[in-house]
């Protein structure tokens, strides 16, 4: 039963005491997230990985990403763990390393070798290397301004992967106008663009969300019409048009500190998912929340995580642990040039 699986692994818990080390994403889901050491947004959950000193086991709830950077933050000798291997990202999975090394050798026979490449944390560990070994650096949906802000100050042109939505806000959000992006199309293998290619500053990789693509303008003009008070706020993961359209857009951290800080009674439309939009309203009775979009976006792979999954990989640790992730050492070596960039922001 629940109750079962829950005391077994707080039992395990209690025996592991600090050996054991359990982050979550705020998408995860209540049932995984009440066993949580800490929550925390992309960012956050980096920046706690690197203050792991003392955990045998990192038991990482969230997607395969997470974990890898984990991984790469933490010692040889503190064992990272992904409750269910199928945790992974459908955006991240949107760039692969020979599309990108594919991409390069185009745009710098087009632009020359003034790119500096940017990628969202969600992307593999081989993408973050690339970008590394190419005096690029990783951002998250937190700092996105500071760092692509750097780039375009460091080199003539940027190259952002594997997110064209949120490269596209962040640039419109310094000052690029959009007739100075391109969007790199990985499958036709060329850069779609439409005004002088000599004006391209920022080319975006042609990779999304398929959870925030999932709002659009239309379910923010139907709460205008029938519930003006309604403020909507939205992850940058979402569309141009969708963060244009909302009163505010930022990252998950930034959600719940605006949600948090508004006044009792007020109403919010979030653009955010699912799991993270519930446990605001269940935890903010005082405030009136509710999804932008009526029919709710999971996050599929972060939902494979389950209290199943979650008890089985913890009860494997004391003996023989499963699901480890493990990034290779020239890998590590290169993608974490490009977090260190970033974290020294
Ligand atoms: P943040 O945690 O940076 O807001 O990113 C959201 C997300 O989609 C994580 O996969
Ligand atoms: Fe990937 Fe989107 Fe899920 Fe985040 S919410 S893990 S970006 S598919």
């Amino acid at each position: 039963t629940v109750e079962q699986m829950e005391q077994r692994i707080k039992a395990i818990k209690a025996r592991l005491g600090s050996r054991l080390f359990l982050p979550a994403h705020h998408y995860q889901k209540d049932e995984v997230v009440q066993f949580a050491d800490a929550t925390g947004d992309s960012l956050q959950l980096a920046r706690l990985a690197e203050q792991m000193n003392e955990a045998e086991f990192i038991v990482f709830c969230g997607v395969h990403f997470m974990a890898e950077t984990a991984d790469m933050l933490t010692r040889d000798d503190q064992l990272v763990i992904l409750p269910d291997m199928r945790a992974g990202c459908s955006m991240a999975d949107m760039a692969d390393i020979d599309q990108t090394e594919i991409a390069w050798e185009e745009l710098t026979d087009t632009f020359g070798d003034s790119i500096v490449p940017i990628t969202y944390v969600n992307s593999t560990a081989a993408i973050k290397a690339f970008v590394g070994k190419h005096g690029g650096a990783t951002v998250t949906s937190s700092n996105a301004h500071d760092i692509v802000r750097w780039a375009l100050e460091a080199g003539e042109r940027i190259l952002f992967l594997p997110d064209q939505h949120l490269g596209r806000n962040t640039a419109y959000d310094l000052g690029v106008p959009l007739e100075a992006m391109a969007v790199w199309d990985p499958l036709r293998e060329r850069l779609v663009y439409e005004g002088d290619i000599e004006d391209v500053r920022v080319i975006l990789w042609k990779g999304h969300c398929s959870v925030h693509e999932k709002f659009n303008v239309a379910q923010i003009e139907a709460l205008r019409k029938n519930d003006p008070e309604r403020r909507i706020i939205v992850h940058p993961e979402c569309t141009f048009d969708v963060v244009q359209a909302a009163d505010e857009a930022g990252s998950t951290s930034y959600i719940i500190d605006q949600i948090e800080a508004s006044a009792p009674g007020t109403k919010w439309a979030v653009g955010t998912e699912m799991n993270l939009v519930n446990r605001l309203a269940a935890t903010h009775p005082e405030l009136d929340i509710i999804s932008l979009n009526p029919y709710m976006c999971p996050c599929l792979t972060m939902n494979r995580i389950d209290l199943p999954h979650l008890l089985w990989a913890l009860e494997s640790l004391e003996t023989d642990p499963v699901n480890l992730i493990r990034v290779d050492s020239e890998t590590t070596k290169w993608a974490t040039l490009a977090l260190e960039r970033m974290l020294a922001r």
